[in-house]
C-alpha cells in the first residue's frame, strides 16, 4: 500500500511536467483517469486483458478515442467510455497517459 502511494506520488509529479509541454492538461487528465484506472491500471500499466496506456503517443490515443466514439473501431466497452469524455478531456487524458512511463 505504501508502495502504491509512492508510485502515485511519482506519477503526480510526472503529470506536472507533462502539463508544461503537452497540448492537453496532464494534471486534469490524471483526475479524469480515475474512471479508466479500473481497467487500464492506476498507472496506465493495463490490467489484462485491458491494454496498457502508459507511454502511448498522444496522437494515437486521441485517434483511438475518436474511432471508438464513431464506431470505426468497434468495442462496446470503449465506446461507452469514449462517449463520456469531450475533446478537451480526451486531450488531457492523452497528455496524462503519454507522460507515464511505459512498463
Ligand atoms: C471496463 C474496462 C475499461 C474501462 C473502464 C476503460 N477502458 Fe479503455 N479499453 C478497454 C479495452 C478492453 C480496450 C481494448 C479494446 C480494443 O480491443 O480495441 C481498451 C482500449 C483503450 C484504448 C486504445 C488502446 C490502444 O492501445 O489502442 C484507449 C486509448 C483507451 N482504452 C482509453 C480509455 C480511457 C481514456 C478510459 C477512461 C475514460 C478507458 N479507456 C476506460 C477497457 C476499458
Amino acid at each position: 500500500m505504501k508502495r502504491t502511494l509512492l508510485i502515485v506520488g511519482v506519477v503526480a509529479s510526472l503529470g506536472v511536467i507533462g502539463t508544461a509541454q503537452a497540448g492537453g492538461n496532464a494534471q486534469a487528465g490524471k483526475t479524469k483517469a480515475a474512471t479508466c484506472a479500473g481497467c487500464h491500471g492506476a498507472n496506465g500499466e493495463g490490467i489484462a486483458p485491458n491494454p496498457a496506456l502508459a507511454g502511448k503517443k498522444e496522437a494515437e490515443f486521441i485517434q483511438a478515442m475518436k474511432d471508438y466514439k464513431s464506431g470505426k473501431r468497434a468495442n462496446p466497452v470503449m465506446k461507452t467510455f469514449a462517449g463520456q469524455v469531450n475533446d478537451q478531456e480526451v486531450a488531457d487524458l492523452a497528455a496524462y497517459y503519454a507522460s507515464l512511463k511505459k512498463k
